[in-house]
């Protein structure tokens, strides 16, 4: 697709009030919580390609345009920047000291950084992530069969109390469990001590009252991590990364991780549960794709029609830049709306309604310079999970109205604080066919009896259940 550049540098002064007094509209609302195609197309109908937004206080432009979303985050002019010292408005102390985003902004991770130290620490995460994506390599394969052992068994203990059918909540019993399991073997975790990290995860990104305390232990834990890999190397994420960039510090490493935790635990999590809801309730075409057999293609769908990273985190431009119908001074806060962009006509034009396959060109995974590096490791774990659950489960309907699905209240996430369905068992229990792009994983020798390490992880999967059910308010 031909994309004209959408911003230009600013040529004139403005013809419109500052950002501070144009944003009055709250992003986060009824309407964007539970009908955002709604909200965005009224935001659209008013200001054209960008929008002045209140973000939980603090006054941002909302990009909603496609091209001009794609445009800022290639940035082929380099004019924008993602340190938060370019932020005109914290320079200047007028962001609220408590605001609910500053603790995520200011963690001071790749996502915050440009130019020479980004490229270090994007060269990290690259290397380090290869063994786990490139499906011909060894820790891929063993990761593809850990996370189908996982899946299987969170089903089988999820149904254990009920005869063929009953009633689950596929987001805390299921898409939320899943992957946290995984980021404990990412790091590199010792067995013994993976459950407390899962729990202090879980207590973490549920930010309920002792989530504070969980963040101070598990940026403990983590530090430990990291600072054992120096010395001791192993067969893990951290260590990948200390050997491919071998002055990265162990802060900044913890930091990385702590990222890992988020992207693999919250973002793959909502990937997954965003993806069931579509095939079960979505009229989006994504349950045509699991029928077909295609389910990378559900993913990709589920990804443009639900992108976990609804909007992203901001970025701000150096110099005054014309967006759309508006000026953006310099070190105003810009904040682009994947989720938005996707409901462009510049973007839903170019797809044909009939097409099996979905266009590509999605921005769900970001784009440019920042764009995402664990796309492959999220879309596997994402394949598996539903094809898991998809073959074991002969039916799953949602046990309310598909209008009444409660979605999180996020200026960021989009996705589901719960997901009740009623289910009724497959004749079988299938156990795992093929890898998740439809046939077996090369050198895959197929599902593993109960060694030792499987009835290890049976276990593990058991007691984060029995905690996370005794966790539920
Ligand atoms: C469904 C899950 C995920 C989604 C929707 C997602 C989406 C994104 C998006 C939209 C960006 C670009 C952010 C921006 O431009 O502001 C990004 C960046 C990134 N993602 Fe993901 N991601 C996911 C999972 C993962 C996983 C599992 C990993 C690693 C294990 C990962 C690693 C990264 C990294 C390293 C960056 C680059 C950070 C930077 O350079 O600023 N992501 N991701």
């Amino acid at each position: 697709m031909r994309v004209e550049p959408q911003t230009s540098h600013a040529e004139t002064a403005p013809a419109h009030p500052p950002l501070e007094s144009l944003a009055v509209q709250p992003l986060v609302n009824r309407d964007y919580e539970s009908r955002p195609a709604l909200f965005y197309e009224r935001l659209r109908a008013e200001y054209g390609p960008v929008a002045p937004v209140d973000v939980l206080g603090v006054p941002a432009w909302l990009v909603i345009g496609y091209p001009q979303t794609l445009d800022i985050l290639r940035d082929t002019r380099g004019i924008w920047s993602k340190r938060l010292d370019s932020w005109r408005a914290r320079r200047e102390g007028r962001v609220p000291a408590d605001w609910p985003l500053l603790p995520a902004f200011e963690i001071d991770n790749s996502v915050f950084r440009d130019g020479p130290d980004l490229t270090r620490l994007r060269g990290a995460w690259s290397e380090g992530l290869r063994p786990f994506q490139d499906r011909t390599r060894t820790q891929a394969k063993e990761l593809e069969r850990a996370i189908r052992r996982y899946a299987d068994e969170l089903i089988t203990v999820l149904s254990e109390n009920g005869g063929r059918t009953g009633w689950t909540d596929l987001s805390a019993q299921y898409a939320r469990p899943l992957p946290l399991m995984i980021v404990g073997r990412l790091l590199g975790a010792e067995p013994g001590r993976g459950d407390d990290i899962i729990m202090d995860m879980w207590r973490m990104l549920d930010a309920g009252p002792d989530a504070a305390e969980a963040a101070g232990r598990l940026t403990a834990e983590v530090a430990a991590i990291c600072q054992a890999k120096l010395t001791a190397p192993g067969e893990d994420l951290p260590s990948y990364m200390i050997a491919a960039v071998p002055d990265l510090t162990v802060d900044e490493l913890t930091r990385e991780m702590t990222m890992l935790i988020g992207l693999v635990g919250d973002y793959t999590g909502t990937l997954v549960c965003n993806t069931i809801a579509e095939v079960i309730a979505g009229d989006t075409g994504v349950r045509d794709s699991i029928s077909a057999g295609m389910l990378p293609e559900a993913v990709n769908r589920a990804a443009i029609t639900s992108p976990p990273m609804a909007n992203l985190t901001f970025r701000w431009p150096k110099t005054d830049v014309r967006v759309g119908r508006f000026l953006i001074a310099a070190g105003d806060p810009v904040m682009l709306s994947p989720a938005a962009a996707h409901l462009d006509p510049a973007f839903t034009g170019t797809m044909t309604p009939d097409s099996i396959y979905s266009s590509r060109a999605h921005l769900a995974w970001g784009a440019g310079p920042h764009a995402c590096l664990g796309r492959d490791l999220a879309t596997t774990i994402t394949t598996i999970a539903v094809e898991r659950l998809f073959e074991r489960f002969s039916g799953l309907r949602l046990a309310l109205p598909a209008d009444q699905l409660p979605w999180r209240s996020s200026p960021m996430m989009r996705g589901l604080r719960s997901l009740p369905v009623t289910y009724e068992l497959a004749d079988e229990p299938q156990r795992s066919p093929a890898g998740p792009a439809g046939g077996p994983a090369a050198g895959d020798a197929g599902p593993e009896a109960d060694t030792p390490v499987a009835a290890e992880q049976k276990s593990l999967v058991r007691r984060v259940l029995r905690m996370m059910r005794l966790s539920q308010p």
